[in-house]
Parts: C-alpha cells; structure tokens; sequence
C-alpha cells in the first residue's frame, strides 16, 4: 500500500498525573519514557519540588498546584490519580465529569457509599475509562495463575492464603501516612482481597474475622491501626480466604499467595528472589531479597499503564471493573471492623 493512502497514526494520548509522591513519581517515568502511544503533558502536586522535578526530570510542560485548574485543560485527554486515598473518589468523579478517562490508585475510596457514587458518575461517561489500580492482576505470574484456574487445573479453587508484607522501616513512613491509608486491611490486603475474588470467581463475601497487633509502630494505636494483621473471609458456597499483612519484615518484601483446590495448589511468589542469584557456602544458602512492592510489581505497573493507554484509546477492554473495586472496598471494611470490634462481622 503507498504511503498516501496508509491510515494516518493515532495521535498520543494526552496524559496528566495528580500526586508525585512515592508510588506518583514511579507513573508518571513509565508514561513519559515508557509508553510510545502516550505523552505525559501535565503533572499536579501541591508540593512545588515535586512539580519541579516533574519539570526538570521528565520535561513536563504544564504543572498546577490546583487540581482545578489541572482538569480545566482542554489538551488533556486521560489523568493518572496517585493521590492519598482519601481524596480518590471525589477527585476520581471531578474528572469523570470535565470529560477525561481515569486512571486511579487503589482503593477506590474509603466506604462503600463514595465506591457506589464514582460508579454512578461512570455510568453516566460510558465513553470514559474508569480503571483503579489493582496492580496485580496485570502481573505475568498472577495472570498465568488465573489462566491455569481457568482452565480447570485446580478442579474447584475454595482457599486463597495471601500475603502483603514490606520491610520494616525505621522511619515509620506508613505511620504518617496511617491516617489517610484507611488502616493496614485497606491500604495493603485490599491487593489480596481483589486477587482472591478473582482467582474464586468472584463470589459473594459473607462474614469477615480479623486480628492484629503492634509489634514496632506504637504510633500506629491513634489511629486504630496495626503494624501485623491476620484476616479470614467467608464467601458464599464454601469458597474461604485467609491474609496476612505486615510493615515489619526485617528483610525485605514478600507478597506470596497460595490458591488451594481440590484438585491441585497453585502457589505464586514465594522465597522473594530479587534475582536467580544464590550464593551456596558452608554459612548456607543464601540470595537477595526484593526490597519492595515496586521491585516484586515492576513489569505490572508498566503492564497496568499500556492496558490503561489502550483502553483509552479503544484498543482494548479491561476485565476488571469499578463494581470489583468496590467489592474489594465493602470486604477490606468489614475486615477493618473486625479488627477494633474483636467480633466478626457480616461484609
Ligand atoms: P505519597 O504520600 O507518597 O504521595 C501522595 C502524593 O499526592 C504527593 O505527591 C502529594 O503531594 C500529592 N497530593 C496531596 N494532595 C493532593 C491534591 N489535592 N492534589 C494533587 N496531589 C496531591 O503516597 P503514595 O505512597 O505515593 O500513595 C499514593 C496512592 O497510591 C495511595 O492511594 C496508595 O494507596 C496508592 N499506592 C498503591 C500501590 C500499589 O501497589 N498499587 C503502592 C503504593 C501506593
């Protein structure tokens, strides 16, 4: 075919990321280095170091200190929320509705009556994405590991045991960030949550137990937190979960989940290898180990992007929906009940 009569390439999708925090930062280097269907154009922080490093670091031409003013950008067509929780659902809802596609963090948001709002907004844009980011489920591992159940493999899949556990830190990050996260249950088990519901199937949750203690943060007390938490979820037809979440490992991260079925277990992230490197000597056996959640879901969160990318485009569906993310929300919630009722609680 002569080039004249070739389509011509879709243009860029114009991308905007609000929050250049911890997790923030890390986006916003994977849409403007990572993704040759997307440009980073705009970044919005009420930090002006962030915006300067936005600036200086990844060529961003247009940095608001408004959020406002961020969406009020008519050569803006998707934005990245990586916000503190708290602020999600009504930010998410904003852009929704100055007409742009959404990418958000997870949760959600931090009851079931915001979920329910930003799903009711969506509804009202169909021809907007309106993607959170469960970061698992683009992850090469977890999606072989749906794949398998799929396929029969496991015959019927009834138990998931999963964890989220990261390296101590001395300085006690999460204890700052304690009061908007929404409690240890929301701010790292809803990842397990999410996976569990979707390696079952998607049943409906009934009843949820919870646990926990302090075993290095006091800090965390005043806002009714743990720094170790242990949870069990029943769901309908017999299908049980079980999570265990931690800030104190004194190596490094390991997120590990176990799918039990009756005809086999699947198990995915165990023994939490930085690399295939292990050092055999008369001290042991002995290998690095992942230092954090984004060294172990590298490959996902660029994975999450291109998908986001595509679907904004209209190259792609996305399986998973606003109504998974606020089931995810309403169970981490009965859970975190649980915890300060010391009784179980119906989800
Ligand atoms: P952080 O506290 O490091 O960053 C938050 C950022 O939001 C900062 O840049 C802050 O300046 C900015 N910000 C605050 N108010 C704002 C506003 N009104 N408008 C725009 N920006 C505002 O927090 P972190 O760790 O980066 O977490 C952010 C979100 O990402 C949280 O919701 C968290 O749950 C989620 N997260 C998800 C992870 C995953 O595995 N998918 C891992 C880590 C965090």
């Amino acid at each position: 075919m002569s080039s004249s009569s070739s389509t011509p390439a879709k243009p860029r999708l114009r991308v905007g990321i609000a929050g250049l925090g911890r997790l923030g930062k890390r986006h916003a280097e994977a849409l403007a280095f990572g993704n040759r269907h997307c440009q980073l154009v705009s970044a919005c922080s009420p930090v002006p170091s962030e915006l300067d490093w936005a600036r200086e670091q990844l060529g961003v031409g247009r940095c608001h200190a408004s959020f406002d003013t961020f969406l009020d950008d008519p050569e803006l067509d998707a934005v990245v929320l990586v916000t503190p929780t708290s602020l999600h659902a009504d930010q998410t809802m904003a852009a929704l509705r100055a007409g742009k596609h959404v990418f958000v963090e997870k949760p959600l948001a931090l009851n079931v009556e915001d979920c329910e709002r930003v799903q009711a907004v969506a509804a009202e844009h169909p021809n907007q994405v309106a993607m959170v980011g469960f970061v698992r489920r683009f992850d090469p591992s977890y999606r072989r590991a749906a794949q398998r159940i799929e396929a029969g493999e496991l015959g019927r899949p009834f138990l998931v045991r999963s964890q989220t556990c990261d390296q101590n830190d001395p300085e006690g990050f999460f204890v700052r960030f304690a009061p908007t996260s929404g409690g240890i249950f929301m701010d790292c088990s809803v990842h397990d949550i999410d996976l569990a519901r979707w390696l079952l199937g998607r049943p409906k949750a009934l009843r949820a137990f919870a646990t926990g203690t302090i075993a290095l943060h006091p800090g965390l007390a005043e806002c009714q937190d743990v720094d170790n938490g242990l949870a069990i979820v029943e769901f309908e037809g017999g299908a049980r979960a079980v999570f265990y979440a931690s800030r104190t490992l004194p190596h490094g991260h390991e997120t590990t989940t176990e799918v039990i079925g009756t005809a086999g277990t699947l198990q995915v992230g165990f023994g939490a290898h930085a690399d295939r490197l292990e050092l055999r000597s008369a001290a042991g056996v002995s290998h690095a180990v992942l230092p954090d959640f984004h060294a172990r879901f590298e490959a996902a969160f660029q994975q999450e992007m291109a998908e986001f990318v595509a679907a904004c485009r209209g190259e792609r569906q996305l399986s998973l929906t606003l109504a998974d993310a606020t089931e995810a929300t309403r169970i981490g919630l009965a859970i975190t009940r649980s915890l300060r009722s010391g009784m179980p609680e119906a989800v």
